[in-house]
C-alpha cells in the first residue's frame, strides 16, 4: 500500500518532530493534539528545525514554507478521513493509547495503519483493543526524532506481513533506517543499552572508579559519549524507571543500581534540571561525591571497560537466541541507535564480540559472574558458539561470517 497522507496524534516532544520528519519527506501530515498550547509548541519546534536548515544554507526560505504548508495542525479529527497511516505519540499510558485508537477507528478508513511510538507498552495489547489487529504496529522513533536515524519497527502477534512491509517502506521513504524487532520489553536498543548503563552505575557506587574516569575510558573504547554523560542527557529518573521496568520483566540480571534512587531522591535528574551525575551551569558534582562517600562500598569491586561492555554483548546474544532480530539487524540498530564504534569502525556488539573472540568474552563473563553474580550469567548461545569453535573473526565465523 502506498502512503499518500499521514497523521500524527500528540504534538509533544516526539509527535512534533515526527510530523516534521514526515513533511520533510514531502508527504502531507495532519498533526493532532487535545491542547492548543502543545500544538502551538509542536509547530514552533518544527519551524525552528526548518529555520536552522535555512540558516545553514541547506534549504531556501521558500522551500521551508512549502514544507511547513504540508503540516495541518488541528484539535479535531476532521481531516482524518483519507489518512493511510496514523502514528500515535500520546503519553505512555495504555488507557490513553487505547482510547485514542478507539476514537481513530471511528474516523479513518478500514485500511489505515495504526502505528504507535510507544517506548515500552505492548503492541499486541493495543492491537487486541482494535478491530484491525493486523494493521497495528510499533514505530519507535528515538529522541530527537529529526536527528536520530533509527526507527525500530515492532510487529504485534497479529500484525500482517503486508503491514510490516508497508511500514518499513514508509520509514525508508522518511530517510530513516528501519529495523524490525519482535515485541519484547525495551525492544532492542533500550534493552541492550540499560545493562551497560546500569553496570557503569554499579561500578561508580561501589567506588571502583569515578564518573569522569569511566566516561573517558568508554569514549576511548568507541562510545560517542561516556555512560554518565549519556544518562544525564536521558534523565536519571527515566533511567531509573526503564531500569525498574526491565528488572520487572527480565528478573535479577537487570536489577537497577541503588544509586539511581539516591540521585533521584536528591533531585538530581540530569541535564534537564542542571544536575545529575555531573553539575551544569552553576551546579557542581560535589553533592554526588558526598552521596558516594556515604554509600556502602564493595571492597574488591574493579572497573574495567569489559565490565560494562560484556553485559551489552551478552544481552545482544540473548536477544539473538530469542529471535528478537537477526545478528546484522541487532548490530545495525545499536550502531544507529547509540553511535557505538570499535577500533575506529562502526561495529555493533555482536561484531565487537567476534573481534574480541567469543572464547575471551565467555571467559570474561564467567569471571565476572563469579564475582558479581546474575548480571553476568553467560547466554546459552554464546557457550554453544564457543563449544562449536565459532570463535569469531579468528575462526572465520562467530555471530557473523568472515572470509
Ligand atoms: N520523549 C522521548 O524521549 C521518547 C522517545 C521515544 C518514544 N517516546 C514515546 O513517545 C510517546 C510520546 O512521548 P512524548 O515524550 O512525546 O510525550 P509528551 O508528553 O511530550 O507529548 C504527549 C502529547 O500528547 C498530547 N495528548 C494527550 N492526550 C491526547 C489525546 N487523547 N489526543 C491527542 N493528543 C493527546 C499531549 O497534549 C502532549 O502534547 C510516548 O509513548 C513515549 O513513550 C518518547
Amino acid at each position: 500500500m502506498y502512503i499518500f497522507k499521514a497523521a500524527v496524534v500528540g504534538a509533544g516532544t516526539m509527535g512534533g518532530e515526527i510530523a516534521q520528519v514526515i513533511s520533510f519527506s514531502g508527504l502531507p501530515v495532519v498533526l493532532k493534539d487535545v491542547d492548543q498550547k502543545m500544538l502551538d509548541k509542536g509547530m514552533e519546534t518544527i519551524r525552528e528545525i526548518y529555520q536552522s536548515r535555512v540558516d545553514k544554507g541547506k534549504m531556501s526560505a521558500g522551500e521551508m514554507e512549502s514544507k511547513m504548508a504540508l503540516i495541518e495542525p488541528t484539535l479535531s479529527y476532521d481531516s482524518f478521513s483519507d489518512v493511510d497511516i496514523v502514528i500515535e505519540a500520546v503519553p505512555e499510558k495504555m488507557n490513553i493509547k487505547k482510547r485514542v485508537l478507539a476514537d481513530l477507528e471511528e474516523v479513518v478508513p478500514e485500511t489505515t495503519i495504526f502505528a504507535s511510538n510507544t517506548s515500552a507498552l505492548s503492541i499486541s495489547e493495543m492491537a487486541a483493543a482494535t478491530k484491525r489487529p493486523g494493521k497495528v504496529i510499533g514505530m519507535h522513533f528515538f529522541n530527537p526524532a529529526h536527528v536520530m536515524k533509527l526507527v525500530e519497527i515492532i510487529p504485534g502477534l497479529e500484525t500482517t506481513q503486508d503491514t510490516i512491509d508497508d511500514v518499513v517502506m514508509f520509514t525508508e521513504s522518511l530517510r530513516k533506517l528501519a529495523v524490525v524487532v519482535q515485541e519484547c520489553p525495551g525492544f532492542l536498543v533500550n534493552r541492550l543499552l540499560m545493562p551497560y548503563l546500569n553496570e557503569a552505575t554499579y561500578a561508580l557506587q561501589e567506588g571502583a572508579a569515578d564518573a569522569t574516569e569511566i566516561d573517558e575510558k568508554l569514549t576511548e573504547f568507541g562510545m560517542p559519549m561516556g555512560p554518565f554523560t549519556l544518562m544525564d542527557m536521558l534523565g536519571i529518573d527515566v533511567c531509573q524507571y526503564v531500569g525498574e521496568y526491565l528488572y520487572s520483566e527480565y528478573g535479577p540480571r537487570m536489577e537497577p543500581a541503588k544509586f539511581f534512587y539516591e540521585l533521584v531522591k536528591a533531585g538530581r535528574l540530569g541535564e534537564k534540571n542542571g544536575k545529575g551525575f555531573y553539575g551544569y551551569g552553576d551546579e557542581s558534582d560535589e553533592p554526588v561525591k558526598e552521596l558516594l562517600a556515604a554509600f556502602p562500598k564493595a571492597g574488591n569491586s574493579k572497573f574495567t571497560v569489559e565490565r560494562l561492555v560484556y553485559p551489552m554483548i551478552n544481552e545482544a546474544v540473548l536477544a539473538l537466541q530469542e529471535h528478537i532480530a537477526t545478528a546484522p539487524d541487532i548490530d545495525m540498530a545499536m550502531i544507529a541507535g547509540t553511535g557505538i564504534t570499535y577500533q575506529g569502525e562502526r561495529k555493533g556488539p555482536l561484531a565487537i564480540a567476534d573481534e574480541m573472540g567469543l572464547d575471551c568474552v565467555l571467559e570474561g563473563l564467567e569471571e565476572l559472574f563469579q564475582q558479581y553474580g546474575e548480571r553476568f550469567r553467560p547466554a546459552r548461545l554464546l557457550k554453544t558458539k564457543v563449544r562449536a569453535g565459532h570463535l569469531g573473526v579468528k575462526a572465520g565465523r562467530g555471530f557473523h561470517e568472515y572470509a
